[in-house]
């Protein structure tokens, strides 16, 4: 069945230019209720960017060198102006302010003998067996510690800053540093001591948290699922908790992973992110638990959608927003699905006091014996020992004599050895994602806290996506608005890393397989408008009524802040009022009578519609008249079309709206005698713009008047007269060739309907169908050999506008030419001269063969 009907709509379409826009759009419309059992059952606040801007708008600064590959390791260094960057076999100070100078390089390869013995072990030399630099921590103020992957048997090496060399002792990087290049990894430096999440294998199947280059020796955690069960490790960091606290709570280090549940009972492996954390002053135990943390705590952390039930059960990559008060920190994390036909991702933010409740005072979750309960794990209801198990050692377990974790009672290690995961989820604030984006997969997330002209604070997250892209978007109480997107990489592959300087950032980088990327933190300049500057509510931009542009504040600090006008609520309102042009300051554009011309017009937001105005009157899209994606598109100039043209932009911000003119022109008819076929004359005065700054529109258009005149209508344009003469036939054929979705729905209605009457036909020819059928067949077919006229009705209504331009013998040739059939008459073959002849027509041969069976299914026996 299916081949029989593609088979007939191909024999018709196939030649046609818009057949395939039909296929894409029946393909889609197949696919549809699949995806939507998926990916569509996800709600929430889904956002759009309000600006996508090209790569080639924003000013990025690279850094590669030829043969290097792999820089996925970024380190910042404020005060000494520099960023360090670890990549396969090197190690590059770059300059902060701008990345594509390059002070110094050290290359770090592995010498032939490891790398033999790498190769003998089954791994690639030219790629699994070079030295992957993925530790880069300040050691102190002239030295970094520096850790690579070394042929599969990691080693770590200072490097003095001095004069940029390794120092050469060489230190196993066993549990500091991955084996494989491949593996998810994390680390920090918190006061000289390294912390890792990394496998401490070869093979990479035992997971290790480990603290290595403490006075105390190495700390690590304990070789069981129960504590760490195939963890993908994303972000590490340290929250100062010791400071102000009332009870000598200890500095924590919080490490964020997706692991494999072992709580649930699950088809396969079910994913959870988690949230784990360590005592900074954990000594491990004395008897219990020795060389292990006594304080390796773990809990769940979700991101869910309420509405649903939908969990995002992988996280990406997290943030760690730091305040002076560290209850007021606030950690962010990026989520994606483990199911692969869910192409969302989400972002959930999480209150660092949040975090501390679960851990400090949530419920333990215990192995369940396996007739008490149908779930592996269930909650832990008898008494707990004290100190409480897993926490740090305070001031009141000094009071008894607890000094520090070796003091501690092997009751409460026993049990946290034995239960470190807590029961009681993190959950996020609001209960729900902060955003969530379809059709992307957010890996990398960097956030700013941003002082607004209105005296607020406001948190700005930095996206990276898979795709090079980065996305940004400010969070406000109730909502995310998303500024603006842009594409750091020149090819489209993934972030791997994206660092953020402290405080007022002007500029971001990134790091990618194939480069260092630097970026800047907001694009305010690209506003050409006091109403997109505002628009774009972005608390780095502020238009200046002084210079009547659209100003970064950071790059500004000293001017007057009077000047700035900035609304984050979005009211562009607040916009200065300038006196509307007249006509007469637009640009003028001479155009020849009949001829078919487009006024550009770009908007720079995706929020915005255009609207057009003709001699103060808005225009509607008509035959005459066409909106398109980058202007207004009038078909055939005519007296009628003299006049005022203005673009608006109108965008709408919650339930207000606001619109603002963006372009004039003035249209005159050119009465010479023509000499082209389609002529310019561009006009004598100016372009126009409201506010007499410079035109820069996020896609790049060219401010011309494109005059255009479509092949159609040039073979049958009329002699050049002063009355406009459009045909209702010739306007639908462009409407056709220039309006995608119309078309595709323009041709659904028409597929049904030529389906339908090609089944009736078609029955009728194979004398399937009775009485006047039969008669009608017999007047058609009766005298003389002609074609089966099987789906002559339906396609002269498909056609009409296009047949009434050809010449009437080339319509049925040109329409049902299939590439397959190249008989000489041009008709199609009759039914049986095809079967004679298959091996000619194998395409044809095969649908029609398929038809015959399925018209002898529908037939009752
Ligand atoms: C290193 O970069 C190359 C080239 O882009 C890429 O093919 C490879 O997957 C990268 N390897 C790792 C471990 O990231």
């Amino acid at each position: 069945m299916p081949c029989c009907v593609f088979g007939l709509v191909q024999r018709t379409l196939l030649h046609t230019q818009d057949a395939m826009m039909l296929w894409v759009a029946l393909l889609l419309f197949l696919s549809l209720p699949v995806s939507s059992t998926f990916g569509a059952s996800v709600p929430g606040p889904t956002r759009t960017p309000r600006t996508s801007w090209k790569r080639k708008d924003i000013s990025l600064l690279e850094f590669s060198e030829p043969g290097t590959f792999n820089y996925s390791t970024l380190l910042l260094q404020e005060d000494k102006g520099m960023l360090y960057v670890g990549a396969r076999e090197a190690i590059f100070e770059l300059d902060l302010r701008n990345v594509s100078v390059m002070n110094r390089k050290v290359v770090w390869n592995v010498p032939d003998k490891e790398m033999n013995v790498c190769a003998i072990k089954g791994k690639s030399k030219e790629t699994d067996c070079l030295n992957y630099i993925r530790v880069l921590e300040v050691q102190s103020d002239d030295r970094l510690y520096v850790c690579g992957t070394h042929a599969f048997q990691p080693m770590c090496d200072v490097l003095f800053l001095g004069n940029f060399t390794l120092e050469g002792t060489q230190e196993d990087g066993k549990g500091k540093c991955s084996f494989d290049p491949a593996q998810s990894f994390t680390t920090v430096m918190v006061d000289g001591n390294l912390y890792s999440g990394t496998a401490y294998n070869f093979l990479g199947s035992e997971p290790i948290i480990s603290r290595n280059r403490h006075p105390h020796g190495t700390l690590r955690t304990e070789y069981s699922t129960s504590w760490l069960n195939e963890p993908s490790f994303v972000f590490s960091d340290v929250v100062r908790e010791n400071q102000g606290s009332a009870t000598g709570d200890n500095d924590k280090i919080y490490f964020f992973f997706t692991e494999v549940s072992v709580e649930y009972d699950f088809l396969g492996k079910l994913l959870i992110p988690r949230i784990a954390r360590v005592c900074k002053g954990d000594l491990g135990g004395q008897r219990t638990l020795q060389k292990k943390w006594t304080s390796f705590l773990k809990a769940k952390l979700v991101c869910p959608v309420p509405e649903t039930g939908f969990i995002f059960n992988t996280v990406r990559d997290v943030f760690i927003l730091k305040r002076d008060d560290w209850r007021e920190s606030v950690i962010y994390g990026v989520f994606t699905s483990q199911w692969d036909n869910v192409e969302s991702s989400a972002v959930c933010a999480y209150s660092m006091s949040a975090v501390q409740d679960v851990f400090s005072k949530g419920k333990y979750m215990q192995k369940s014996t396996v007739e008490q309960s149908h779930t592996k794990w269930v909650r832990y209801n008898s008494i707990l020992p004290t100190p409480r198990p897993g926490a740090c050692v305070s001031i009141s377990d000094r009071q008894q004599g607890i000094n520090s974790s070796l003091d501690l009672p092997d009751k409460t290690l026993q049990f946290v050895r034995d239960h470190p995961l807590l029961e009681d989820p993190v959950e996020p604030i609001g209960n729900s994602p902060k955003l969530i984006a379809k059709d992307v997969h957010y890996v990398q997330i960097a956030v700013e806290r941003v002082l607004a002209l209105d005296g607020q604070q406001y948190d700005v997250m930095f996206i990276g996506t898979d795709k090079g892209i980065l996305r940004k978007s400010v969070v406000f109480e109730d909502e995310v608005h998303v500024i603006e997107e842009m594409p750091l990489l020149s090819k489209s592959e993934t972030i791997k890393t994206l660092v953020l300087p402290s405080n007022g950032a002007r500029f971001l980088y990134v790091g990618s397989d194939s480069g260092v990327v630097q970026a800047p933190t907001a694009l305010c300049e690209k506003y050409s408008t006091c109403e997109d500057c505002l628009l774009a509510r972005d608390p780095y931009c502020a238009w200046d009524t002084g210079k009547d542009s659209c100003v970064s504040l950071l790059q500004e600090p000293n001017r007057p802040r009077q000047n700035f006008v900035q609304s984050l609520q979005g009211d562009a309102d607040q916009c200065p009022k300038g006196n509307s042009p007249s006509c007469e300051a637009y640009e003028l554009v001479q155009v020849q009578p009949g001829s078919a011309f487009k006024l550009p017009c770009q908007l720079a937001s995706n929020m915005a519609k255009a609207l057009w105005k003709f001699n103060g009157k808005t225009l509607n899209s008509s035959q005459l008249h066409q909106y398109s994606a980058a202007g207004l598109v009038i078909y055939s100039a005519g007296p009628d079309s003299q006049g005022c043209y203005e673009c608006w932009a109108r965008e709408e911000v919650g339930d207000r709206s606001f619109s603002w003119l963006l372009h004039g022109f003035q249209i005159g008819l050119d009465l010479r005698p023509q000499s082209t076929m389609a002529g310019v004359d561009r006009g004598r005065g100016r372009a126009m713009n409201p506010k007499e700054s410079s035109t820069a529109q996020p896609a790049g258009p060219n401010d011309s008047v494109l005059i255009w005149a479509p092949p159609i209508h040039l073979t049958v344009a009329p002699p050049v007269t002063n009355t406009p003469h459009v045909e209702p036939g010739e306007a639908s054929a462009k409407y056709l060739q220039s309006n995608g979705s119309s078309t595709v729905l323009l041709f659904f209605t028409l597929l049904f309907c030529f389906l339908f009457l090609a089944t009736v036909s078609y029955n009728c020819y194979m004398q399937y169908l009775p009485g006047p059928c039969l008669s009608m067949r017999a007047a058609l077919l009766g005298r003389k050999k002609s074609p089966p006229q099987d789906y002559q009705p339906c396609e002269t209504g498909l056609v009409a506008s296009v047949a009434e331009q050809k010449k009437p013998n080339g319509v049925s040739k040109d329409i049902r030419d299939t590439g397959c059939e190249k008989g000489p008459s041009g008709s199609p073959p009759s039914h049986t001269a095809r079967t004679s002849t298959p091996t000619e027509k194998p395409c044809d041969a095969d649908c029609e063969r398929q038809s015959i069976e399925y018209a002898d299914a529908d037939t009752p026996p």
